[in-house]
Order: structure tokens, then C-alpha cells, then sequence
């Protein structure tokens, strides 16, 4: 059918109808509008919208007239383009209201072309290589921080359906999650966790290389007081099994010590209380954490020996975490790793472009004229602070990976940290300091266990596995069916936090609401994830009466047209397939304002569609012909969401 199908124009640049099928009808609706009205035609495929909703909306595409600022009436206009509208195989019909036009597609043209589409996308086209141009190209292999993806992720098909090659050639470092060893993860880590992780998946899905950096707070004085503790209530064991843990809880107890102050009698209340004076332990434990630091960026090996030792440690457990995530990273890099030369350098360039002031032996940056205030960039002692290390990593970053664009996807608190560093690139008159952007977000409010105790990621984890596991018990017949309890309720539990997360507007606070994140209604993680496993059961249970044939022989032995009779469940196909045959917008949508809940969105209207169609749109029992073509649709439907929920860093489940 494809062979008898009317030339479609040259195309305007953007337009890619081998990757987006339903770019061929925008064409076409374009071309027809360019020859009507006699305007350019990449000027009429800019003014053809889809997926519009609203009343103005009575078709497929939506059409606003005055935008091509035409003389003559607007319903003069439009009335010319329902008189010269003839219908074709790409285009049915055409209605006007008032200013807009809407242009319905061809059912069975639309139907056919996106089920082929997805099909041979998703089974046949040459596998682009995953992950390993990213890593040719741009030497990663090189790096001792790098590593490849571990094995067993459940990871987007670059090149699959829904992805474009817009980006192609270009490069962009993600900095996110970057937590700080021997603290809490906190919720802000969280986030940038799942948002980095995410962004950079949608990157990629539009054509970039995404090199995904985590920038470890892995420096400076709190690892003194780290070795200072470690000396003290160390434990080589504990630090083995689980050195996170161990490390913090080392960190807690000598800043206790640390902190303690001498007593003095209240002469009102009798009562003792601080005096506020440090005791001299107190002040020990401190002398010797500095002299420790100090030890460190003079390159003691003692001491950078144990240094290295904590954060390898950390970073084991890190990416055990990770993984269980369905996230990695291919640099974990820090701010122990930014070079002293870079630093030095970029001081240096400070004072010969005399941007930076000398405030009583510390170096500062006066940014009040972009009203941003003062920063110190070195210490009266010499030593270097946070923003002169982002400072030598964006060069060092810049040199490295000629990025086009570098993200940093850290909680909004730190927005002028972000503000400054960026200005002092512009200052430095460095070529990518404009290439460089804040991701900020709202904060997750009221982010602990049900019992209120919480600083690590794993216990949240654990806590929301342990949820769904109940939840899944609720259901005795179906608990009893499913392999793994264990991992099915992990990976619910990990969606639930993900779809809370990124279901709003990243900017947006939000609570943290463990009731309704794990239902299983709603529009939540839990819900989406029982969805796919629905789909996937069609499959399973129409077999053996009805099996798809091999992907390379559906094209051309499943009557699409059978899909597309007019009657009411026909109706429910259509919608389902106008929605899967949008999903390369959405991509490029939640691309243009970098947000996630795009996808979430588009997820839920998804779910919605098929879980509306399945009480009229039957395959069981149905004639064999037109059980082999909606069995078609419900799996490529079922191959889109799957795309789109790893796009989200999400594993569909086949079975819970
Ligand atoms: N470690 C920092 C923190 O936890 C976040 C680092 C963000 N990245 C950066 N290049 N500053 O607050």
C-alpha cells in the first residue's frame, strides 16, 4: 500500500517522517495549505499543530489561520480551504471553526503507516549501537573515572521509535545526583538523581551524546574529621559491608566530640548550661582534622591512602544503589579530581583580567554589579573552596568533552552558587560559559520513613519496597503468582518515588506522600507499571490461538484495514493510535522545556486510552484476522509505553 501513496514535498528541515509517521500527514496537510494559499511551505508546516486539545479542536490537526497574516478575512480563508480540500490517501477531512481549520488523517493509511513504523523501529532497524559511540567518541575509555554501563539495565534503544537525530554530533555533560561522602543523601540528591538520570535519556533520545558525570562532594575538611573519627570508632568490617552507613554514623559521633563545650552555672535558674567555649578535646579534634585536610592537598600519601579508600568504598555502594535504580553513570568524577593546576590557572586568569580583590589575605569576587553578591574563591590559609573547584571542573570539563551545552542538575538552594559560576566563566571570557545551565527544582517536602527516620536513599528504598509488598499480599491469588515477590515489590516501589517525582513540574515543591504514591490507582508509578504488565498478559493469553507473526512479516500479513471499520471500538483504536503515533512530539516537546512530567503525562493519557478500549476492542474470540491486527496494536501500544518508561529511567515489568 505504501507504493500507492501520493508524493509528499521536499521536506522543511525539521520534519522527519521515516522516524515520526505522523510527520508525513503534517506534510501533506502543508503542502495542501502551501498550494491553497499560496505561502511557503515550511511557513504552513509551522502553522499545522497536533495534538491539540479543546473545543477549537475537531480534528487531528489544528490550523489558526491568522497566523499566516493573510489579507482577507479569516473565514474567507478558511472557507477557501474547505472548497479547494480534496480527500486523499494521507488527508479525510477537513471542518473550519471560526479562525482554525482541523484536518483529520486517513484512518487506514495512519493506522497502517504507524503499526509499521513502531514495528520495524522497535525489531528490525540496525541496532545503533547503545552506548558505545558516546564512549568512542569521546574517549571515555580513556579516562580512569569512566566506565561502561553495567550489564543488566533495562536502558532506551537510541534510534528506537519516539527518538530523532536532532542533536546529532552534539555533546552534553550532565552533572547530577553528587552527593557528598559521609553525609546524607537528602532529598535533593534524590531528585537530581532521577531528573539528571532522565534528561540525560532525553538527550540521547534527541540525538545527543550525554556523558552522565557525578561530581562526589569528595573533598575537603569533613574528611579530617572523618579520619579523625575513623581513628576513634572505626570498624574496617563495618566500613567493608556497608561504608556509607558506617562512615556517617563515624562522622556523627566526632562531630559530637567536636562540638562540645565547657559548663557554666545559670546564676538565675541554677541550672548548668553551655558556656559556649569549645572544651579542649573539642578543639583537638578540629587541629587535627585541619592538619589532616591540609596533609591531603599537600599530597601525603598517609593520608590521601585513606582517603582513597573511603571513597572508593562509598562509590561501590553508590553504584550498587544506583543500579537498583535502573541509573549509572559514566564518570565519577569530584572535586578531589579537579587538577590544583586548573584551580591555580584559573586564579591566575582572575588576577590577570583583575576580576578578582584581596579581602585581609583571602582572594574574593565582587559580583554586586549582576547583583550576586560577593564570593571568596581563596582562603586566607591558601586553601581552595567549592566554587573555585567548579571553576577549574567547567574548563577541565570544557577541554575534555567540547561540550555544547553543560547541565547542572542540582536543587534550586544552590541557585546563586550557580549564578556566580556561571558569571565568573562569563568574566574569565571563557567560550562555554553561556553553554552552561542551572536545572533547578522544588523541594520534596517531608521525605522520611513512615516512622520518621531517614538520611539514606536505601532506606527509602526499602521502606517503599516494603509497601508494595504489601499491597501485592492484598491480592492472594495474584500474590501467589508472581516469580519474585521480592524484586517485583522493589522495582513498584522504586516507580513509586520516580513517578512522584517526576510527575509535577520540575520547579514545583512537592510532599512526600507514601499512601497515595504507591497505590495502585491514580495516575502513580504503581499504576503505570500494572498497566504494562496488562498489556504485556494479552500476548500470553491469546496464545496459541492467536500469535503475532515474526516482526518482519507483519507488514505484510496483518490487515490493519480491519481496525478501521468506523464502528465504536474502531473509535477506541483510533485514539490509542493517534496517541502512539505522537509520541516522537513528545519527545521533542519534553526536550524543548526539559521537563519530565511531559512524559509522565503522555504515559497517563496512554494508559488511559487502552484502559478504555479493552471492554469493546476484544481479541479473544474474535475472527482470526481481526484478532491478529489488535493484537498488533495493544503490543505496539505496549512498545511505545515500555519506550517511554525507560525514557523515564523506569523497567516496565512484563509480570506482577
Ligand atoms: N555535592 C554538592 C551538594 O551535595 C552538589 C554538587 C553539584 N555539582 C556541582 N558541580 N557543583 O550540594
Amino acid at each position: 500500500m505504501s507504493s500507492a501513496l501520493p508524493p509528499l514535498p521536499s521536506l522543511p528541515s525539521h520534519a522527519s517522517p521515516e522516524l515520526a509517521a505522523l510527520d508525513a500527514f503534517k506534510l501533506a496537510t502543508a503542502a495542501f495549505l502551501s498550494k491553497t494559499l499560496e505561502i511557503p511551505l515550511e511557513q504552513a508546516y509551522e502553522g499545522v499543530e497536533s495534538g491539540k486539545t479543546g473545543k477549537n479542536v475537531t480534528g487531528d490537526f489544528l490550523i489558526a489561520v491568522p497566523r499566516f497574516r493573510l489579507k482577507g478575512k479569516p473565514q474567507e480563508i478558511t472557507q477557501k480551504l474547505v472548497d479547494a480540500f480534496q480527500p486523499d490517501a494521507y488527508l479525510a477531512s477537513i471542518s473550519a471553526n471560526g479562525p482554525f481549520v482541523s484536518v483529520s488523517c486517513n484512518t487506514k493509511t495512519l493506522t497502517k503507516l504507524v503499526l509499521e513504523q513502531i514495528n520495524s523501529l522497535t525489531y528490525l532497524a540496525p541496532a545503533v549501537a547503545d552506548v558505545e559511540p558516546t564512549f568512542a567518541r569521546l574517549n571515555l575509555k580513556d579516562d580512569p573515572n569512566s566506565e561502561a554501563p553495567p550489564a543488566g539495565l533495562s536502558l532506551l534503544k537510541k534510534g528506537g521509535y519516539g527518538t530523532n537525530l536532532s542533536g546529532a554530533g552534539k555533546t552534553v555533560v550532565l552533572d547530577f545526583s553528587s552527593p557528598n561522602v559521609a553525609k546524607p543523601f537528602h532529598a535533593g540528591h534524590l531528585r537530581s538523581t532521577i531528573i539528571g538520570a532522565f534528561l540525560a535519556n532525553l538527550y540521547e533520545a534527541n540525538g545527543w551524546d550525554a556523558v552522565r558525570m557525578n561530581y562526589l562532594g569528595d573533598w575537603g575538611k569533613q574528611f579530617g574529621i572523618l579520619a579523625v573519627g575513623f581513628e576513634k570508632y572505626g570498624d574496617e568490617e563495618k566500613l567493608r559491608e556497608d561504608a556509607i552507613t558506617h562512615l556517617y554514623d563515624v562522622y556523627v559521633k566526632i562531630n559530637k566530640d567536636g562540638s562540645e563545650t565547657g559548663t557554666k552555672v545559670n546564676p538565675e535558674t541554677g541550672a548548668e548550661e553551655s558556656d559556649g567555649v569549645p572544651t579542649a578535646a573539642a578543639t583537638a579534634v578540629h587541629d587535627k582534622a585541619r592538619e589532616f585536610f591540609v596533609g591531603m592537598e599537600n599530597g601525603d600519601e598517609t593520608s590521601l591512602a585513606l582517603w582513597r579508600k573511603f571513597r572508593d568504598l562509598s562509590i561501590a555502594k553508590y553504584k550498587d544503589t544506583y543500579a537498583r535504580l535502573n541509573i549509572y553513570f559514566d564518570i565519577y568524577s569530584g572535586e578531589s579530581q579537579v587538577s590544583t593546576k586548573s584551580q591555580t590557572d584559573a586564579v591566575q586568569r582572575l588576577q590577570d583580567l583583575g576580576v578578582v580583590e584581596d579581602s585581609q589575605g583571602a582572594l574574593i569576587i565582587n559580583l554586586e554589579p549582576y547583583k550576586l553578591g560577593k564570593t571568596i574563591i581563596r582562603k586566607k590559609d591558601g586553601t581552595s573552596v567549592y566554587i573555585t573547584r567548579d571553576i577549574g571542573a567547567a574548563k577541565e570539563r570544557f577541554d575534555k568533552y567540547k561540550y555544547d551545552k553543560s547541565l547542572y542538575v542540582v536543587a534550586s538552594q544552590q541557585e546563586l552558587h550557580n549564578a556566580q559560576l556561571y558569571k565568573i566563566l562569563d568574566l574569565m571570557k571563557y567560550e562555554f560559559a553561556d553553554r552552561c545551565e542551572h536545572i533547578q527544582f522544588g523541594m520534596v517536602l517531608g521525605m522520611s520513613t513512615r516512622k520518621g527516620t531517614a538520611v539514606f536513599l536505601d532506606q527509602i528504598l526499602n521502606e517503599s519496597k516494603d509497601v508494595m509488598h504489601e499491597q501485592m499480599k492484598k491480592n492472594e491469588a495474584k500474590y501467589n503468582a508472581v516469580d519474585d515477590p521480592e524484586e517485583t515489590s522493589d522495582k513498584l516501589g522504586i516507580t513509586a518515588v520516580k513517578i512522584q517525582d517526576l510527575s509535577g513540574k520540575r520547579i514545583n515543591n512537592y510532599k512526600f506522600e507514601w499512601s497515595r504514591m504507591t497505590s495502585f490507582e491514580g495516575d502513580t508509578g504503581p499504576y503505570l507499571q500494572y498497566a504494562h504488565v496488562r498489556l504485556s498478559s494479552v500476548e500470553r493469553k491469546n496464545a496459541p490461538d492467536v500469535v503475532l507473526p515474526p516482526p518482519s512479516e507483519r507488514a505484510t500479513s496483518i490487515n490493519t484495514d480491519l481496525l478501521c471499520s468506523g464502528s465504536d471500538s474502531d473509535s477506541k483504536a483510533r485514539d490509542i493510535l493517534l496517541l502512539i503515533a505522537s509520541y516522537p512530539d513528545v519527545v521533542k516537546m519534553a526536550f524543548k522545556n526539559q521537563e519530565p512530567s511531559t512524559v509522565v503525562t503522555f504515559c497517563f493519557r496512554l494508559c488511559h486510552a487502552i484502559s478504555s478500549a479493552w471492554e469493546t476492542l476484544i481479541v479473544k474470540g474474535q475472527e482470526k484476522e481481526v484478532a491478529l491486527a489488535r493484537l498488533w496494536l495493544y503490543v505496539s501500544a505496549k512498545d511505545v509505553l515500555a519506550s517511554a518508561m525507560r525514557l523515564l529511567t523506569l523497567e516496565p515489568l512484563e509480570k506482577m
